[in-house]
């Protein structure tokens, strides 16, 4: 897959319409019926509570999974400018992700050849071309090269063409920087084509990011996943935010190996409403909602897009990763109203919300209680990925 942000801008586009998206995405949203006319099938599905606090589990996980294909670390779109650097804690690694000179994106451990000090500390974009050490003040360029020694008279026979950052294999995909963790030949089997063309459609590759912020949650990370990929919750977890914004619809959902689509209509949706005006920003009749695998999660909203990677470090510890992405900075003093309270409300949904709703439910969970997990038919969506994941432990 292409990486796209070296062509594209963020702002070049301003909205996104019916037309602008893949015929794959279209065809999902010219499935969707009027929410008058949804039908919700119920369903008997259960899963133990060991696939949340067990440590066997857990381990399969990582071995079967996070350390056998690659997995998401940031966004291409941070780095939107050639010769930048940000320091990215994931997976429990201290990471550098850059964007060299011809607009390639590499990463690499961030830590140096000398002793191992951390090179950036803050998790800032770093517009500069050269790194250098905090310790003895080593310098690298952004592709990783030792350029510089400070008293290298001092060191006998050092070769610093041996001495460059240690680089993980990485891949860009639908502007998602992907690292193999465990340094091999990134094995992109499990990763969709359809999905990284949507996330091109989407103007995910060149969008604006607008705010980052970093949760640490005491919660297996299946239970953060869990309410992005259901809407049993949102009209009671949610009650008191969004939820008269949405109804028990049932989406349209689409599966590529592990990775889900689902596509739902916004509230008073009916198919007409598509083709009333082509200019349309069709964010405003449907929300998409992605999880691909094996652990980001793509949410879209009329204004922005949200982006969260759900990177687990512990059987009850999960660091989240969380982007607002919009179509460029914003122009105006109303867009910069409309995208710093939507910034606000997302933070609050999302962090004293779902991300509550993830750890009270892990300490009931961890007392053992309930002995299985009981899924319903607006949760099927749980089940397929559960399916799909589990099949590769
Ligand atoms: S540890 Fe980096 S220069 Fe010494
Ligand atoms: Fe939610």
């Amino acid at each position: 897959m292409t990486d796209v942000s070296e062509t594209k801008k963020p702002g070049d586009r301003k909205i996104t319409r019916l037309a602008d998206l893949t015929a794959s995405q279209q065809a999902d949203i010219r499935q969707i019926p009027a929410e008058k006319d949804f039908v919700n099938v119920p369903l008997a599905a259960e899963r133990p509570n060991g696939i949340f606090t067990g440590r066997d589990r857990f381990d399969a996980e990582q071995t079967g999974v996070f350390h056998r294909f690659p997995v998401p670390v940031t966004l291409a779109a941070v780095l939107p400018e050639p010769g930048s650097v940000v320091a990215v804690e994931a997976y429990g690694l201290p990471l550098l992700v850059s964007r060299n000179r011809a607009g390639e994106i590499k990463v690499f451990i961030n830590a140096c050849q000398h002793k191992g000090s951390k090179l950036i500390e803050d998790c800032e974009v770093h517009e500069q071309s050269r790194i250098t050490c905090p310790y003895h003040a080593w310098t690298y360029g952004i592709d990783g090269k030792l350029l510089g020694v400070a008293r290298s008279d001092m060191f006998e026979g050092l070769d610093k063409s041996k001495r460059g950052l240690k680089q993980l294999p990485s891949v860009v995909w639908g502007g998602v920087v992907y690292v193999q963790l465990d340094g091999r030949e990134p094995d992109c089997s499990n990763l969709s084509a359809e999905v990284a063309g949507d996330f091109e459609a989407l103007g995910i590759p060149e969008a604006h990011v607008y705010g980052r912020k970093t949760f640490d949650l005491k919660a297996n990370w299946k239970l953060v996943l869990e309410p992005f990929l259901e809407g049993y919750h949102v009209q009671r977890l949610h009650a008191a935010s969004i939820g008269d914004l949405f109804v028990d619809a049932p989406s349209i959902v689409s599966t590529f190996g592990p990775n889900i689509r689902q596509v739902s209509g916004r509230i008073g949706y009916y198919p007409e409403m598509l083709d009333e005006d082509p200019d349309n920003n069709v964010h405003k009749l449907v929300t998409f909602a992605y999880t691909a695998f094996p652990n980001l999660v793509i949410v879209t909203s009329q204004y922005y897009i949200s982006a969260m990677i759900l990177m687990p470090i512990d059987v009850d510890r999960t660091i989240v990763h969380y982007f607002m992405l919009t179509p460029g900075p914003a122009t105006t003093a109303k867009a910069e109203e409309v995208f710093k309270r939507s910034y606000e409300l997302i933070l609050n949904v999302f962090g004293n919300e779902d991300f509550r709703a993830a750890q009270i439910t892990h300490e009931g969970l961890a007392a053992g209680v309930p002995e299985t997990s009981t899924y319903c038919g607006l949760e099927v969506n749980i089940i397929h990925y559960y399916e799909a994941f589990e099949q590769l432990l």
